[in-house]
């Protein structure tokens, strides 16, 4: 069935963990959801979930890192719509590979870069088409609180994170002329499979606290049309998260350092 009213966001990643909770949050608020992942069970899941709530979601597999699979999903989902309209890209899937920068086996590396770094390279790229038709459409990033400052035992997981934080900044600006805005969400430590079994230095001072639903609310909230008397890219999510971007940002580098270092037990 054509649908041409309803707002629409896509969102990878939606399987399991923040994007099926964000899923989930923008359905029951009336969007058409396109929720995509590489897990066909875990969208079959969301599917069934979802049928009862006001709004729509087609699920669809998609690897991020195939970028012609990302044309056509893109291309599938909006024709679900008008056939133009995209208001919101999630980039949400991810991958976290914790340990020791020498121990891991450099495919675990590249992994990470692949899934976190150029799925959303791909997945925004192919998106632009439909975003630039789109009046005030958004492009949000999962970044990560891993983001503030290098993080020991996470080390190339959040060297990915820092590459979204400069795709997010020079795009919000490079495609503000086409009025598309482009954000960065910053959760610290959600518990979701890609936590589960983790443990560093800092899982263990700061704990794994917030829940999906914190996160989702906060995407929800970040890409409501409100008008802000200074423009905001990033959204630090919890506020342990807030003290250390705010903390980062005002402290000289030494002191960021040590404030780390202690954090991370090293
Ligand atoms: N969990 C955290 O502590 C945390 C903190 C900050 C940021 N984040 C970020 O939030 C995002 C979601 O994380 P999560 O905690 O919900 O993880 P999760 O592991 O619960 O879910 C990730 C989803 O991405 C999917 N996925 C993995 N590889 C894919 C691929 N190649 N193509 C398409 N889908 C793929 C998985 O199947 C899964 O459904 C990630 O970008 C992550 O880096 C997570």
């Amino acid at each position: 069935m054509i649908d041409v009213t309803r707002p629409t966001v896509f969102i990878s990643g939606a399987a399991a963990g923040i994007g099926r909770a964000t899923a989930l949050k923008f359905a029951a608020s009336g969007y058409l959801v396109g929720a995509y992942d590489i897990d066909e069970t875990g969208l079959a899941s969301l599917g069934k979930e979802a049928a009862s709530l006001s709004g729509r979601v087609v699920t669809g597999i998609l690897d991020v890192t195939n970028s012609d699979q990302w044309e056509t999903r893109l291309k599938e989902f909006v024709a679900e719509g008008d056939g133009r309209r995209l208001d919101i890209l999630i980039n949400n899937a991810g991958i976290l590979a914790a340990g020791a920068f020498e121990d891991m086996p450099l495919a675990v590396h590249r992994r990470q870069i692949d899934i976190n770094v150029n799925g959303v390279i791909y997945g925004t790229l192919a998106a632009f088409p439909y975003l630039k038709d789109t009046p005030g459409a958004q492009v949000v990033n999962l970044c990560s609180a891993s983001a503030i400052y290098g993080q020991p035992e996470l080390v190339t997981y959040g060297a990915t994170k820092f590459a979204v934080r400069g795709i997010t900044e020079a795009l919000d600006l490079e495609w503000s002329k086409y009025d598309i805005s482009v954000k960065a969400m910053w959760p610290l430590f959600v518990q979701t499979a890609m936590t589960q079994g983790v443990s560093t230095g800092t899982t263990s001072s700061l704990g794994i606290k917030l829940t999906v639903k914190d996160v989702s609310d906060a995407i929800f909230a970040a890409t409501r049309p409100v008008k802000r008397r200074l423009h905001k890219v990033h959204f630090p999510v919890g506020l342990p998260s807030k003290a250390l971007s705010l903390g980062s940002r005002f402290s000289p580098a030494w002191l960021t350092r040590e404030v780390n270092r202690r954090l991370s037990h090293t």
